[in-house]
């Protein structure tokens, strides 16, 4: 497919989504980190213009020059913005103007591509598809989180219940230990943070092939998991406490029934799909609970081809640090994976909610221990 093609392709794939969204929707911002719909929809638009068309594009004019603070993410090499939470406080410019945004920059993306110097491009594009595909998945967990919280539970599309996946068998995975290779080897897009192939030894292990379903994590509720302090770990502990946990995030007991908010609504926890919404404390609560553990990310990567993966982001028990020989490039775009190497843990697999094309086994999702409101689950190792 064509690079021009591609593009219509993944941007217009933002703009379906939106569709289902009621004009209140979209510049809501209950969280700090959640973002609004109107916010993602000009940020990724702000990527292409300020990585792209502003340095590849003669005398090009910017579509309005408040937007770079006002659309810049964490590009400090990009200049001054406004604060993260504050992202849910502009009602202008309105939806119709970002909207209006988005085409502006479309279609001078759409000149530079079928121009002659796309060759000169193709990288920083594929990353901008990328960066956009990445903020598709946003869009949906924040959205959801915007929804989930409010008290009447209201419905996004009654076609897209994504927590109703069961797992596909329940095997359980043997690997011989020994020297492995980890990291991208391919010749297609990766990102920065899964470069630098390097050699990691591994011990002999077991990791389940299956993912932890509702109903497992309903026993391990249900033996008052949330109030024994010796299976969780200090810092999760204390979230447990200061903010009363009892279950995962969107989860309701109902007369006395288990309930969750999905984006079609309120249902009924189904007990033989698989577990979503918990944070790395519970991932790691529930496999001391279970005698067992959460596998490091490489042992993830080395099992990889044997698990049944691509339906939750899978915590592992492995700090996000640079692989040896990790380099970033100068400027902005150094700034994209680099600069969190610190606080957070490692995610491997991809979601129900990753866009398509955009997962593969040495991938790296990173988040801070304690979110939850991506669609995350949790792989059992020993
Ligand atoms: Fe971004």
């Amino acid at each position: 497919m064509k690079i021009s093609e591609k593009y219509n392709q993944v941007r217009q794939a933002t703009i379906d989504f939106c569709s289902h969204l009621e004009i209140e929707d979209y510049s809501i911002q209950v969280v700090q980190f959640a973002s609004p719909a109107k916010w993602h929809l000009a940020h990724t638009t702000w990527f292409f213009e300020t990585f792209i068309l502003k340095n590849y594009v003669k005398e090009y004019t910017e579509y309005n020059s408040n937007f770079n603070f006002l659309f810049n993410s964490y590009y400090n090499n990009a200049g001054d913005r406004i604060l993260q939470a504050n992202r849910g406080n502009m009602s202008r410019p309105s939806i119709d103007k970002i909207f209006e945004y988005r085409a502006y920059v479309d279609a001078n993306m759409q000149e530079l591509l079928n121009g002659d110097s796309v060759k000169k491009i193709i990288d920083l594009v594929t990353l901008g598809l990328n960066h956009e595909q990445q903020h598709q998945e946003l869009l949906i967990t924040d959205v959801k989180y915007m929804l989930g919280h409010n008290p009447i539970f209201p419905e996004f599309n009654s076609g897209f219940n994504l927590v109703k996946d069961n797992n596909s068998s329940n095997e359980i995975v043997k690997i011989k230990g020994g020297t492995y290779k980890i990291g991208y080897q391919g010749k297609d897009f990766c990102y920065d943070n899964e470069l630098g192939v390097h050699q990691v030894y591994a011990a002999d292990f077991e990791i389940n092939n299956h993912l932890v379903t509702n109903g497992e994590y309903i026993d391990f509720i249900e033996s008052e998991a949330y109030t024994d302090f010796n299976l969780w770990l200090d810092e999760g502990w204390s979230w447990v406490k200061a903010n009363n946990i009892n279950s995962p995030m969107y989860w309701h007991k109902i007369k006395g029934k288990w309930h969750y908010y999905t984006l079609s609504g309120l249902l009924k926890v189904d007990e033989n799909a698989i577990l979503s919404h918990i944070n790395y404390f519970e991932a790691n609560a529930y496999a001391e609970w279970k005698g067992m553990r959460l596998p490091t990310e490489f042992e993830w990567e080395i099992a990889a081809q044997k698990l049944d993966w691509g339906k939750r982001w899978e915590w592992t028990n492995s700090a996000y640090l640079p692989y040896p020989n990790f380099t970033k490039e100068n400027g902005a775009l150094g700034e994209y994976n680099g600069k969190f190497m610190s606080s957070k843990m490692v995610l491997r697999g991809a979601s129900v909610a990753t866009s398509k094309n955009h997962s593969r086994p040495t991938y790296r999702n990173f988040f801070n221990p304690v979110e939850r409101w991506q669609y995350t689950g949790i792989r059992l190792a020993k």
